[in-house]
């Protein structure tokens, strides 16, 4: 359990903020599995002033997924703290500030990554948020923005003076991008001086060592991006290779049809976004690869659902060929697993 500023988060394992996946439909169910909280998808500032209808849906959001944690990005200290001020009615429990995203077309211009090359300013930004807000307010950094500027301990304070609530740490520099490894020792070394909850981050592939994070560099709570996409179980301490394929088709049609619901269009646009989620949650499972890719390849949700419950109905007639062949198999196996 952690608290940020007046926000109680019970759990120290969550699904990270990551744009294309981190939605709400996958918010729902990641919750529902044990991450946490929610993070929203980083969204941009400048559109939010804009009125960019397309921007201010991505914080819609259910009351399951509470607490929730908008993040945003920008570059401007007014724009960043008028967006956020116009998105507090929305009703989030916290407001997080983008320090992390390395995208050139973000960190060039100053945003996401870019901060960490203009501290002041994103003291200023926390700072002039703190005092517009009634709720607390986190940063989302990265460990510098290359070997040379690691200047997370000046990040950190910096942060903290300006009055930030908590704060997540990528552990890889901007330069890094996603390359390499992520150092936890850097990590750890913020923990031994930070006096706000500190998230870690960075190359966490199950919750077992989320936990031994947690043990060994004393943080709050572990953030997992990458190997949570398509694998919502990570937070539930089962590893996915123990899951019943039954399980993960129900997984996959809840997930689809929330999208399809969270994203109204004609031309079921809701499964063209789910494909990357479908691609990973195939993963492991041995689920063939051109039934797979002919799958990723339709646009049409009536084709889509025909493939995957011809599949079903091959795996149902092997699963009847083996409970008739196999006595040691009985109803209660078949039932669990088909
Ligand atoms: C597809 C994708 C989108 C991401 N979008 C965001 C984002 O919107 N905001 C953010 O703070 N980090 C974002 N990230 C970074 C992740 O939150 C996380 O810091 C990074 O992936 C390292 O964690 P991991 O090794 O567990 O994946 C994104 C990462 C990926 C792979």
């Amino acid at each position: 359990m952690v608290w940020v500023g007046n926000v109680e988060i019970k759990g120290d394992v969550t699904l990270s903020p990551m744009a294309g996946i981190s939605d709400s439909p996958y918010r729902r169910i990641t919750r529902r599995y044990g991450s946490a909280f929610s993070y929203t998808e980083f969204v941009s500032t400048e559109q939010i002033l804009l009125g960019n209808q397309k921007s201010i849906d991505m914080f819609r959001f259910q009351e399951i997924e509470r607490p929730i944690s908008f993040q945003i990005f920008g570059s401007d200290l007014n724009t960043v703290v008028e967006a956020a001020k116009r998105i507090e009615p929305l009703r989030p429990d916290i407001i997080d500030l983008n320090m992390g995203c390395s995208v050139s077309k973000v960190s060039h211009h100053g945003s996401g990554a870019g901060l960490l090359r203009n501290l002041p300013l994103a003291g200023k930004m926390i700072e002039g948020m703190r005092k517009s807000l009634s709720v607390p307010v986190t940063a989302k950094i990265r460990l510098g923005w290359d070997e040379e500027n690691l200047n997370y301990r000046e990040s950190v304070h910096i942060l903290q003076e300006s009055g930030v609530s908590a704060i997540s740490v990528h552990g890889r520099t901007k330069s890094m991008a996603y390359t390499g490894k992520a150092d936890w020792e850097s990590i750890g070394d913020i923990k031994s001086f930070a006096k706000v909850p500190i998230f870690g981050n960075g190359d966490v592939s199950s919750f077992y060592e989320a936990k031994e994070k947690i043990r060994k560099y004393g943080v709050d709570l572990v953030l997992i991006g990458r190997k949570a996409i398509g694998n919502p179980w990570i937070f539930s301490e089962q590893d996915k290779s123990s899951v019943s394929f039954s399980e993960i088709r129900k997984v996959v049609i809840e997930h689809l049809l929330a999208m399809l619901d969270f994203y109204p269009s004609e031309d079921d646009y809701g499964l063209v976004l789910f494909r990357k989620h479908f691609a990973k949650y195939m993963e492991g499972t041995g689920f063939p690869k051109d039934l797979k890719s002919q799958m990723l390849q339709t646009s049409s949700l009536n084709t889509f659902l025909q493939l995957f419950s011809n599949y079903e109905e091959t795996q149902t007639n092997t699963k009847l060929e083996t409970v008739e062949l196999n006595d040691s198999l009985n109803c209660e196996t078949y039932l669990v697993d088909v």
